[in-house]
């Protein structure tokens, strides 16, 4: 199989809502006191999930998803995809579809810190991969219920992901939004 611009302007276009609800579900930890998903319980002595997977990152990662989709189907009739020497699988988004995908990504997240909290990573530790894959993973399961997924997507998205992560994080850091570069 062979990467093409093609394959990448097809994923980026289905994954959109899902980047935009996990990079911006961390503006919902600049209100202090929200609630944990897991109740703060534990689990054989550790959090099951910890403090940083809430029940307002849950919704806004929702509301997030049907934004962005909804921004994405008024935009499609603009994009000049009719353009495209070959024809081009456009996934046609809606806002149930985008909620699937911030729900995805929100719960997919979850996931990851159930892993980190099992393996004894606190709270924020860095998980090299598993924080940016978790999270797509999560989104491309729950988008597939509804629409079929190219398996080239979701190599592609698996590849980039991370790379992508690294290179907004540099950015961040050099624009002073964060403290490190990663
Ligand atoms: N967040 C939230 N609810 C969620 C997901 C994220 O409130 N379901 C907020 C929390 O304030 C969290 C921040 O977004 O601290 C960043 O998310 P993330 O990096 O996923 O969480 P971490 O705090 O790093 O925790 P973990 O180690 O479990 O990934
Ligand atoms: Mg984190």
């Amino acid at each position: 199989m062979i990467f093409t611009l093609w394959i990448l302007i097809e994923s980026i276009w289905i994954i959109l809502p899902a980047y935009a609800v996990n990079g911006l579900v961390p503006l919902v930890g600049l209100k202090k006191n929200n609630h944990p998903i897991d109740f703060g319980k534990r689990f054989r002595g550790k959090p099951i999930l910890g403090s940083g997977k809430t029940w307002e990152g849950l919704a806004f990662g929702c509301f997030i998803g049907i934004l962005i989709a909804s921004i994405e189907m008024l935009a499609f009739p603009y994009l000049p995809f009719d353009q495209s020497p070959v024809p081009l699988t456009i996934i046609p988004m809606y806002p149930i579809l985008g909620f699937m995908l911030g729900l995805g990504t929100i719960i997919g997240d979850m996931v990851g810190s159930f892993i980190k909290r099992r393996i004894g990573l606190p709270r924020g530790a860095i998980a090299p991969l598993l924080d940016q894959e978790d999270f797509l993973l999560g989104a491309l399961l729950f988008a597939s219920f509804m629409v079929i997924i190219k398996i080239d997507w979701v190599l592609l998205l698996v590849i980039i992901t991370p790379i992508i992560h690294l290179i907004a994080n540099v950015i961040g850091f050099k624009i002073r939004v964060k403290k490190e570069p990663w």
